[in-house]
């Protein structure tokens, strides 16, 4: 078997700064593994035009799995062509239908199962004569069976507690992601179900994330709902994500956006990125002892040399070299 490669997209804002040091961890755990850096978001307009050059798409087909950086730029906030049509085509591409997106911290421990290539984000749009504005949400039964089968099967890994969360009471296509995964449940019989309305559900992670075993939801809700987790766990600097399809290769990447604000400054945390790294290494590369190695790594540097927004004083730099020491000490 020839050996793996991983597509590095740095993405924009912060993103560089910590695919940087993503890049040198994955060069010492895994330095089997090829990595090929292309460009994503307002990087590749800038530089092609188009926010997903074909020439990225390609390597990304052909790669064992995708590791990605934020993309987004205030600059083309108002534009056309923006950077996060990019991200989306990207994983709508690669049919990376169920994002991962876990949050641990005290005792949380939850799972965030978010449709990925579905519902509003994909549902025809535009405007009409009279200037209405519209976005449509649309669902295929098979869409919600199979990232429900995922959640299902993930739960029975771990507490075996599914949370199934919709607006049933107002959207259609709740009611029917509802029936789905009630009609998929008896082959899960060791998962128990529960279903909750999303505005609950927000109050619920807000107040008693502790409930919570892994959470199973459309894509506009998963967006918003696995912000709010990471809020209640760490904040959005410690969030990873895996976005996996039935055959092709994974995107990994931070649930976090590109924070301009701070991009350029070398305070950015790389945490995300680097657990979205441990995930590639598991999920993407199936290499868990290296996945645990850089998890525990990356624990190790949180606690001892913490960046600016855990209160600590680490630059990116610092804290990527504090975790790669950790790991040559731990791996060798
Ligand atoms: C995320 C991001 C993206 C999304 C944006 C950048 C399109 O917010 O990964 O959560 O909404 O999916
Ligand atoms: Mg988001």
């Amino acid at each position: 078997m020839s050996s793996p490669t991983v597509v590095l997209l740095p993405g924009d804002g912060v993103g560089p700064e910590v695919a940087r040091e993503a890049r040198l961890v994955l060069e010492l755990v895994a330095p089997d593994v090829a990595v090929e850096e292309r460009l994503i978001g307002a990087a590749a307009i800038r530089a092609a035009g188009d926010p997903l050059p074909g020439e990225t798409l390609a390597a990304c087909r052909d790669a064992t799995a995708v590791l990605k950086g934020p993309v987004g730029d205030p600059e083309f906030d108002a534009a056309d062509v923006r950077p996060e049509q990019g991200l989306l085509r990207l994983r709508g591409a690669l049919d990376a239908y169920a994002n991962l997106r876990p949050s641990v911290w005290g005792d949380v421990d939850l799972l965030v199962v978010r449709e990925l290539v579905g519902g509003l984000y994909f549902g025809a749009s535009g405007v009409r004569d009279d200037g209405t504005v519209f976005d449509t949400c649309e669902y295929h039964p098979s869409q919600v069976e199979r990232v429900a089968r995922r959640a299902f099967a993930l739960a029975q890994t771990r507490r075996g507690a599914l949370t199934s969360i919709d607006k049933a009471n107002v959207l259609e296509t709740s009611r029917m992601w509802r029936r789905v995964v009630n009609e998929i449940a008896p082959e899960f019989p060791d998962v128990s179900v529960e279903h909750m309305l999303v505005d609950n559900a927000a109050m619920q992670l807000a107040t008693t994330p502790q409930q919570f075993d892994v959470i199973v939801t459309e894509n506009m809700f998963g967006d918003i709902l696995s912000d709010l987790a990471a809020a209640v766990t760490g904040g959005l600097g410690l969030a990873p994500s895996a976005s996996l399809s039935d055959s092709g290769p994974g995107i990994f990447e931070p649930v976090h956006g590109s924070a301009p604000d701070i991009a350029g400054r070398g305070i950015a945390n790389p945490t995300a990125m680097l657990r979205s790294t441990a995930l590639l290494l598991e999920h993407g590369l199936g290499r868990t002892a290296e996945a645990q190695a850089l998890v525990r790594a990356v624990e190790h540097a949180l606690a001892t040399s913490p960046t600016s927004d855990l209160g600590g004083s680490a630059s990116t730099a610092e804290f990527g070299a504090v975790v790669r020491e950790q790991l040559a000490l731990t791996t060798a």
